[in-house]
């Protein structure tokens, strides 16, 4: 199962849920990748496994440069300190190729690459980039579920419409296999009126808003400053619960 994490929107939690989950999933036995898709390196960072070699630029520049024999994808994943959860690490360097990726149209490259990695890994959650680039399609053209966080105010809401709108015609047009499996209300406020307003107005415009709504805590914070995903760092907090819960009616609904 190839999740991919994704809202142009900057800042909604995007590499904070893909990294809790994947622990999660990985704490319950199932071999569980990270792909950090992002220049950012969040994600990587998060997981504390950045990686200046063997990392995702590299994967992606053996399609712009002549190989004799090209390197499968799980030779760029790296192993984190945390049993069964490995990294496919971020780099800056994406952005310095991805005009000429672009260009030579290379945008099913990933899918590829994650046809080789699930053979190897039970679940792949994909954190990208807050701008639909080359690596954010590309991601959506891969994967099977896309997991929208958004942050409860008016301008993700706004956001929101349109992104649906344009993963459905990803879907239609290069992904069949694509469903939105949920939008995640993160740093929800059950106390101020607009959240739930927000919410309430999703849901009648039959946006599939999940139930488990993830409250703000700066517990998270401290995870990621920790480098220890929630469930390692302090399972019994509330945050850590509502990503369990989550992650299980995630999991709920995989057939
Ligand atoms: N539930 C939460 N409670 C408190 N803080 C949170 C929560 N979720 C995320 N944050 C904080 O919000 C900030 C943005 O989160 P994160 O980096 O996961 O978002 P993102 O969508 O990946 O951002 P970007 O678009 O820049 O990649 C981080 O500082 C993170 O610690
Ligand atoms: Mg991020």
């Amino acid at each position: 199962m190839i999740r991919v994490l994704f809202n142009q929107k900057g800042g909604v939690g995007k590499s904070s849920i893909a990294v809790n989950l994947a622990a999660i999933s990985a704490a319950q036995g199932l071999k569980t990748l990270v792909i950090d898709l992002d220049t950012q390196c969040n994600a990587s960072q998060y997981l504390n496994a950045e990686q200046p070699k063997d990392n995702i630029a590299d994967l992606f520049e053996q399609f712009i440069t002549f190989h004799l024999h090209r390197r499968p994808a799980t030779e760029f994943c790296h192993a984190t300190a945390f049993t069964n959860l490995d990294l496919l690490p971020g780099s800056a360097r994406l952005a310095n190729i991805e005009s000429e990726l672009h260009s030579r149209h290379k945008i099913f490259k990933l899918k590829e690459s994650l046809a080789n990695l699930t053979g190897h890994y039970q679940r792949i959650y994909i954190d990208t980039a807050p701008a639909l680039n080359f690596y954010s399609l590309s991601a959506l053209i891969g994967a099977q579920r896309c997991l929208i966080p958004i942050d409860c105010d008016d301008f993700s809401r706004q956001g929101l419409y349109n992104l649906c709108q344009r993963i459905e015609e990803i879907r239609e047009d290069h992904n069949p296999d694509l469903q939105i499996e949920g939008v995640i209300a993160n740093q929800y406020m059950a106390n101020a009126k607009l959240p739930n307003q927000i919410i309430r107005d999703l849901q009648q415009e039959q946006l599939p808003v999940l139930p488990v709504y993830l409250g703000q805590s700066v517990k998270m914070r401290e995870s990621h400053q920790a480098r220890q995903p929630l469930i390692h760092l302090s399972p019994r907090h509330k945050l850590s619960q509502s990503l369990l819960s989550l992650h299980n009616l995630l999991e709920g609904q995989v057939d």
